[in-house]
């Protein structure tokens, strides 16, 4: 039996998860809404936000898992990538946790840790079994990933330029809504039609993809319409949000179906914090019933950044006794 404390600061959530194994006993998680007003995540505020959060978020997580500081066996922690400043801030609170309980520390890869998430033991929830495939998209990463197992991950395809998160958070500026982008598109694309208006996807070879070319065609898109008239935003945002949603989210499904069916896949997962999106997660799961395959959805908390994932990813590192050296420095790609 193992007892892990893990901690999760490398953007903007800091957080901090106590697992017993590989079941969840806290998940604490403490969003950041100072960025808000700046349209994005400022790093210099970020790191100061979780300096602030660290010391609060790990004392709630220990308390909601009602257990004692000295019976924590090791300390899993976010080592990258992620943002210089952010991650300094988990990564020298982890060592010196560790350090007064004597007990070793445990690095772990935020991308990883995401892609885990799925392993997370829960009452009547399956995890999958290898292989499977995974659709990885978050803010900064776009991959469909193969797993052999835990630690193997084979990357099939993966985005040549922007990631899927940044073209929808970038949809959501050039309208002017607010940040994150993501989920406030999500939310209004559902009172609007997602055929309303089409937006050209670019031809990648393999299971690649590209996003940046969709941004600027949405761009000028909404530039040639705002000359006509300058209310067309405001008139059309529900179809605007769901078509620029249903353009993107259809794009990274089409490729990654054809993915799983080259190599045979029968079990396949969305991780990330885009995976909190309605059409994608939809989507997926009509994927699954058209060629019965099994799938992985994760519920809405292990979506975005959380330290339950790195607990989880933490665990399966302890099983096979690795430990990081205390001196490690983060890394940030
Ligand atoms: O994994 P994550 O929390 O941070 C990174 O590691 O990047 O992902 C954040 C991204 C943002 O781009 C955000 O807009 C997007 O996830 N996101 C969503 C939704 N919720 C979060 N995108 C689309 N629909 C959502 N419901
Ligand atoms: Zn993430």
């Amino acid at each position: 039996m193992s007892l892990i404390l893990a901690i999760e600061s490398s953007c903007d959530d800091t957080s901090a998860a106590v697992l017993r194994d590989d079941y969840l006993l806290s998940n604490v998680i403490a969003s950041q809404k100072v960025h808000e007003k700046y349209g994005g995540v400022v790093p210099e505020l970020a790191s100061r936000a979780h300096q602030q959060n660290i010391v609060p978020v790990v004392d709630t997580a220990i308390k909601e898992a009602g257990i004692d500081k000295k019976d924590i066996d090791a300390v899993a922690f976010t080592r990258g990538p992620g943002l210089l400043g952010s991650l300094l801030v988990g990564v020298s609170f982890a060592k010196s946790f560790a350090q007064a309980l004597n007990i070793p520390l445990i690095e772990v890869n935020h991308l990883q840790a995401h892609v885990l998430s799925h392993f997370i033991r829960r009452q009547e929830c399956d995890v999958p079994t290898f292989p499977f495939m995974c659709l990885l998209v978050s803010g900064g990463h776009t991959q469909i990933l193969l797993l052999h197992n835990h630690f193997e991950m084979e990357v099939l395809g993966q985005t040549i330029d922007d990631a899927a998160g940044e073209a929808i958070d970038k949809a959501a500026k050039i309208m002017d809504l607010g940040y994150p982008g993501g989920p406030i598109i999500d939310r209004l694309a559902k009172e609007g039609n997602p055929d309303a208006f089409q937006f050209a996807t670019p031809q990648i070879a393999g299971y690649n993809y590209s996003f940046s070319g969709i941004k600027t065609s949405f761009l000028y898109f909404l530039r040639d319409r705002l000359k006509e008239d300058p209310d067309f935003i405001q008139k059309n945002k529900a179809d605007l949000c769901a078509s620029i949603q249903k353009c993107i989210m259809s794009f990274l499904l089409r490729k990654f179906e054809k993915a799983a069916l080259s190599r045979r896949i029968r079990q396949v997962a969305i991780a990330g914090g885009v995976s909190a999106n309605s059409y994608l997660r939809n989507g997926i799961e009509e994927l699954g019933r058209k060629h019965h395959w099994k799938t992985f959805v994760p519920t809405m908390q292990f979506c975005t950044d959380n330290a339950a994932m790195v607990g989880i990813a933490g665990y399966y590192k302890y099983l096979r006794g690795e430990f990081a050296d205390p001196a490690l420095p983060p890394y940030t790609n």
